[in-house]
This record gives C-alpha cells, structure tokens and sequence, in this order.
C-alpha cells in the first residue's frame, strides 16, 4: 500500500504551545480551538512557500493563496504576537519556524499504531508524518495471524507488549485504527499507559480524562462537506 495523502491535522498540539515564551502568551490569552485549527494550513502554505523561495510575503498576498481575508491573517498571528512587519510583510521562513514551534513540530513525536489492518497500515506508509517530526515506532494488533509481518520494517506486535513498549519507548501518541466497539475499552488501557494524545479514527466519541487529549478524524466528514458545498455551489458559503 502506498503512503495515504492525509491533510488532517495530525496534531494541533496545546502541549506543544508550551515550550516558547510565547507560549504562555498564548495560554493567557485563551487562544480559540478555531485559530489552532487554522494553524496547520498556514504552516502548509508557508512551507510550499519556502519550497518555492520566497522569502517574504504580505499578509495581502498570503491571502490570495489561501482564500482567506488579509484581516483574519493578521487576527490569527496576532494571537500569538503577530510576526510581521509593517512595509514588510512576513519573513516566510521564520514565520514557518514560529508556526512550526507553537504546534509543537520542532520536536520529534513518537507514536504507535494500534490496529494494523487496511487503515493502519495505510498510515504506516505514509512518510509524510515523519518529516513533521511524528516518528512511527510500532503497530500492535490483536490478531496473532499479523505477528511477524512487518510494515515499512516494523514488525506488527501483540497487544500484550503495547503497555512495556510504550513506556520504554517514550510513546506520545496512540493511533486508533480499530472497530469502534473495541475503542473504548483500549483507550481506558492507554489512559493507564500515560500516553498523552489519541488520534482516533475509530467512529466514536471516547470519554477519557482531560489528562490525555483525542483528535478525532472522520474522513467522511470531509466528504459530507464537499457534497454539502456541490448542493449549495453560488449560495457563497463562507471561507473557514
Ligand atoms: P480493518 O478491519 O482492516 O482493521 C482493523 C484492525 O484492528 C484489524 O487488523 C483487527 O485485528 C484490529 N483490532 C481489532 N480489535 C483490536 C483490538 N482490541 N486491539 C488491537 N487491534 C484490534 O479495518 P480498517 O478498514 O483498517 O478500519 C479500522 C477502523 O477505522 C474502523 O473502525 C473503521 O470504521 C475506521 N475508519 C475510519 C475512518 C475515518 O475517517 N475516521 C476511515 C476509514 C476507516
């Protein structure tokens, strides 16, 4: 299976807003869950911005890219102590690398995958996590028939070794790849592994102490959106 192009936000990180001065600036502030989302966008165009080589740009021409008003550029940065400049613009690179810090992607992240069936692997094989600094140690599952077979050189564990492993293996991150009815149940395990974030894909809420943090992903939303948007397409529905 070939990498899976996943623009889901693989982690907006409110532990990641920690590590910089800035940081406490942002948790004063109470900065919205809608400003952190947007985030990771910005963080994209930026680096295509980079890849392209250019050095800075006006919030005006940011913009234009992203489909967004130049106002809401400026609100959303400001939270966060602006970065521009008057006359100048925004230093792209630098501005990437702020970004880049207040989502947490300066550090490495280490996470497993826990379900390795037909989406976990899919994930397993996308390279793109790792160049952001989220690194794939193991996949666990509980079916002893995937033992031994390996997933871009990693080898599918058993679930009686996820607790160990993830403790020695300093593991941030859980990724839920499996049926929703078993969920919940391994989420309560993860919880006592100290792990601090889920990444659930399985289809159903998870009531976990505020201790560890889930991100949902629903593809399908996305789909629903986009057929939404094709019912409604010259209703002008509004940008993000
Ligand atoms: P799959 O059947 O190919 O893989 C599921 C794997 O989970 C299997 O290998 C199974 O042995 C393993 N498993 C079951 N119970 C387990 C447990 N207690 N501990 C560890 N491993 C366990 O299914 P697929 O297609 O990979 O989907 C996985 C999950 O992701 C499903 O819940 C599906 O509904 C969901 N899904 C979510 C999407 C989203 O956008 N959120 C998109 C596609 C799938």
């Amino acid at each position: 299976m070939k990498s899976l192009t996943l623009y889901t936000q693989f982690y907006i990180m409110k532990f990641g807003i920690k590590r910089n001065k800035k940081v406490n600036k942002v948790e004063e502030k109470n900065i919205s869950q809608a400003v952190i989302r947007r985030l990771p966008r910005y963080y994209r165009y930026l680096g295509t911005l980079l890849d392209e080589g250019v050095e800075r740009i006006s919030s005006g021409d940011l913009s234009k890219r992203m489909n967004v008003t130049a106002s809401q550029i400026r609100q959303d940065l400001n939270n966060f102590g602006g970065f521009g400049q008057q006359g100048y613009g925004y230093n792209v690179k630098y501005l990437h690398a702020e970004i880049a810090k207040i989502l947490g992607l300066d550090v490495t992240h280490n996470f497993v995958i826990i379900g390795a069936g037909k989406l976990g692997q899919a994930l397993a094989n996308s390279i793109s996590f790792e160049k952001r600094g989220f690194i794939l140690k193991g996949l666990f599952d509980i079916n002893p028939s995937l033992e031994g077979f390996t997933v871009r050189g990693l080898p599918i564990r058993s679930m009686d070794s996820l607790s160990e492993f993830i403790e020695k293996n300093n593991i941030e991150i859980a990724v839920l790849t499996i049926p929703k009815s078993m969920a919940p149940e391994v989420a309560e395990m993860l919880v006592d592994t100290g792990i601090k974030g889920i990444w659930n894909f399985a289809h159903i809420d998870l009531k976990l102490p505020e201790t560890v943090l889930v991100e949902n992903v629903h593809l399908s939303d996305s789909l629903m959106s986009l057929s939404y948007r094709i019912g409604h397409s010259g209703e002008g529905v509004l940008d993000e």
